[in-house]
């Protein structure tokens, strides 16, 4: 099957500016794809061109396997934009009726498309209401039954969740769900990548005009995570539990630097198999945890560490690997 959406060398120029470089984005049929990027990457840029309205530089862009033209793009393609134009003294069903008719539909095939969007988006209830009175979160609803008015099979939603409040982010969640449960294909822009990291299976970050990263949320996690890091607690006396910890690290040093091992009552002590130790971090959280930086670290060299600090008496509470937060990740490989 080939993808729903993929963009090849994509570029886009705003005279000599580069807003979009080289940018080959994938996204399979049926996925939610997350694309993440601060402000100014180039994601209202990316989405414009995915919905043919605004022409490449370069580079080519393909809907569900066919080269992007004028008419696919109407047809493939629902976008709802990051800020919606506002139409006033237009009430919210004669709203959609209107877009309907755009499309070209009959009396009765429109009534019916705007009952089910209505129902899809929650507003039935506010049918009558006028499009200027509805509130933000409303609003952007409205503006998705839009985007779904000729039944696309991709949508393209640009920063869907920001204006949100907590609540109606979970109702956004839930509506994406059922997109997905419908079949539809979805890329949708946030420069949150916590907001999207639970709804999506896919995310891709953006960074000056350039995807950084681009997979699956665990495959994305597992590119930006460096360093493994481990955390423990220590019941009582942290600092035995930190000598005991630097000492492995210096005689890792040492080791690096190709100084011969030295036989100490420390090292005939100490079991093999140990994590290499980069460098100790206090939790300004807890003062009781250290956070310790290894290089790529497993279970047995997990085990092996603590067998050797119990060795040594240190009273371990808490012991474990620290996932980095998603944000965490972001953070680190989008500063400046
Ligand atoms: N019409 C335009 N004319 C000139 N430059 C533009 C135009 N639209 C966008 N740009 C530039 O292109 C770059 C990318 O902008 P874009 O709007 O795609 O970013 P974005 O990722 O959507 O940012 P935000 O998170 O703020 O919405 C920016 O440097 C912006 O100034
Ligand atoms: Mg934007």
């Amino acid at each position: 099957m080939p993808p729903a959406i993929e963009t090849l060398h994509l570029t886009r120029r705003y005279g000599r500016e580069i807003a979009l470089d080289n940018l080959n984005l994938t996204v399979q049929e049926g996925s939610i794809y997350g694309f993440i990027g601060p402000n100014g990457a180039g994601k209202t840029t990316t989405l414009r061109l995915l919905a043919g309205l605004l022409a490449p530089s370069s580079g080519e862009v393909r809907l569900m396997g066919q080269p992007q033209s004028v008419g696919s793009a109407q047809r493939l393609v629902g976008y709802m934009p990051d800020v919606s134009g506002v139409y006033d003294d237009l009430r919210v069903r004669e709203y959609l009726d209107f877009f309907a008719r755009c499309y070209g539909m009959a009396a009765a095939e429109r009534q019916n498309t705007v009952r089910q969007l209505l129902d899809l988006v929650g507003l039935t209830e506010k049918r009558d209401a006028f499009v200027q009175n509805l509130s933000r979160g409303m609003q952007q609803r409205l503006s998705l039954a839009h985007a779904l008015v000729h039944n696309p099979p991709v949508l393209l939603l640009d920063e869907p969740a920001s204006g949100l409040d907590p609540r109606a982010r979970v109702e956004l969640r839930e509506l994406l769900r059922t997109l997905r449960e419908m079949g539809k294909t979805v890329l949708l822009s946030s420069h949150i990548l916590s907001e999207l990291a639970e709804i999506c299976n896919e995310i891709g970050i953006i960074e000056r005009g350039k995807m950084v990263v681009s997979g699956s949320v665990e495959t994305v996690r597992q590119q930006l995570q460096g360093n493994a890091k481990l955390r423990m607690k220590v019941l009582r006396d942290r600092r035995q539990a930190e000598s005991a910890l630097r000492m492995l690290m210096n005689e890792a040093k040492k080791a690096d630097a190709g100084e011969e091992e030295q036989a100490t009552d420390d090292v005939a002590e100490r079991p093999a198999g140990l994590p290499p130790i980069r460098r100790l971090i206090a939790d300004p959280t807890d003062p009781q945890v250290i956070l310790i930086e290894t290089e790529a670290v497993d279970e047995d060299q997990q085990a092996a560490l603590l067998a050797y600090l119990m060795a040594k008496g240190v009273a371990v509470s808490e012991f474990g690997t620290q996932v980095e937060s998603l944000e965490e990740l972001f953070l680190r490989l989008t500063a400046a």
